[in-house]
């Protein structure tokens, strides 16, 4: 075959596989096919040498040409993938601004967190301190200390998860999950000189069956206030503050008798009903109050075990039920949804 006619031949196969290559692979395929130093363009130039010498400048030429046609028809095709690839990735990857946004996950506070939080703010507001004590506490501190020795029947009043040992401790000596707040009181006398003003919130533990209303673990807020000449008229009004800020400006207190080991005299203190308002319902059984935070002044006994003198200090405590709290101000009627972690509750706050 005239092997001018083989050069055009392989432009021409050449240029019309370059047209069907999509990509860098398939050009580059082409590429090595025709264009590399063993492919068919380098082959058929070995072959010029065998050309009669009257031939060869012209059969060089048409090579050259073919070579140099070919190069650049490459260099115009690697361009013309790169801009395609480009749109299409473009196109693909568009990102519409204006489409509506995905709302972040927002965590919040468990709704007895949130009362928790306005209570402190509140208690803080009047010069009340923030104090902690432990989870598990020793037999001393939860009873004996408050008034309650071993002997004492009260103890029957708050069912205690005990802690075990290996070895059976003696009695008055046991390790137990705290029944109530109570013993932050011990703990911060024992830590400060008076005077004092401090709460103490935190989880309780008590093995009882459980209801819409009792939980194994629930939360209070401890108050302790001691001082030369405290007494019931600060209690009272420091209540009448803090229902008035929780409830509202038009909530009452009153306080009843109630027995607790650790005060002398000791009260239940009422508000009214929030569901009734105080003209009687069901939730307040027809009376227009609800019992809400047990109190009194503290027993000179437990400033006695304190080391506080009695003779020159008074002082006044209470422990509110951070749940009942929480359930009356947002009206929830099952302590246990308290606990659940089911979100479509919790999320209600
Ligand atoms: N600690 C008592 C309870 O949990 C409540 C209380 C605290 C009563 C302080 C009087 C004074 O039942």
């Amino acid at each position: 075959m005239d092997l001018a006619k083989k050069f055009r031949n392989i432009e021409k196969s050449a240029q019309e596989e370059v047209k069907k290559a999509r990509d860098f692979e398939s050009l580059e395929k082409v590429w090595l096919k025709y264009l590399s130093r063993k492919g068919e363009l380098a082959r058929a130039m070995k072959q010029i040498k065998k050309v009669s010498p009257k031939e060869r400048p012209r059969v060089g030429q048409v090579a050259n040409r073919v070579k140099n046609n070919l190069t650049v028809f490459f260099e115009k095709a690697k361009l013309s993938i790169k801009k395609q690839m480009l749109t299409r990735s473009l196109r693909q990857e568009k990102v519409d601004i204006t489409a509506p946004g995905e709302r972040p996950k927002k965590g919040r506070l468990h709704p007895i967190t949130q009362v928790q939080n306005e209570v402190i703010d509140i208690f803080r507001s009047m010069g009340f301190s923030v104090q902690e004590g432990p989870e598990v506490e020793t037999d001393y501190y939860n009873f004996t200390a408050l008034n309650i020795p071993t002997t004492h029947p009260a103890r029957e009043m708050m069912d205690t998860f005990w802690i075990k040992g290996k070895k059976k401790r003696p009695e008055g000596r046991g390790i137990l999950l705290r029944t109530h707040t109570s013993p932050v009181q011990i703990r911060t006398m024992k830590k400060f000189k008076w005077p004092l003003r401090v709460i103490a919130p935190g989880r309780c533990f008590r093995h009882e069956a459980t209801d819409a209303s009792h939980e194994a673990t629930f939360y209070q807020i401890e108050g302790l206030m001691v001082g030369e000449d405290v007494t019931l008229a600060h209690l009272k009004g420091t209540f009448d503050y803090l229902v008035k800020r929780l409830f509202g400006p038009k909530t009452r207190i009153r306080l009843r008798p109630g027995y607790f080991p650790f005060v002398e005299p000791g009260f239940e203190m009422d508000i009214t009903c929030q569901v009734c308002g105080g003209r009687g319902c069901s939730v307040c059984s027809q009376t227009g109050w609800v019992e809400i935070i047990p109190c009194g002044m503290v027993h000179p006994n437990v400033l006695r075990n304190a080391g506080y003198d009695p003779k020159k200090v008074t002082g006044f405590a209470f422990g509110m039920g951070l749940d009942r709290i929480t359930m009356m101000k947002y009206g929830i009627n099952d302590i246990r949804l308290f606990y659940k972690g089911d979100l479509r509750f919790l999320r209600q706050f």
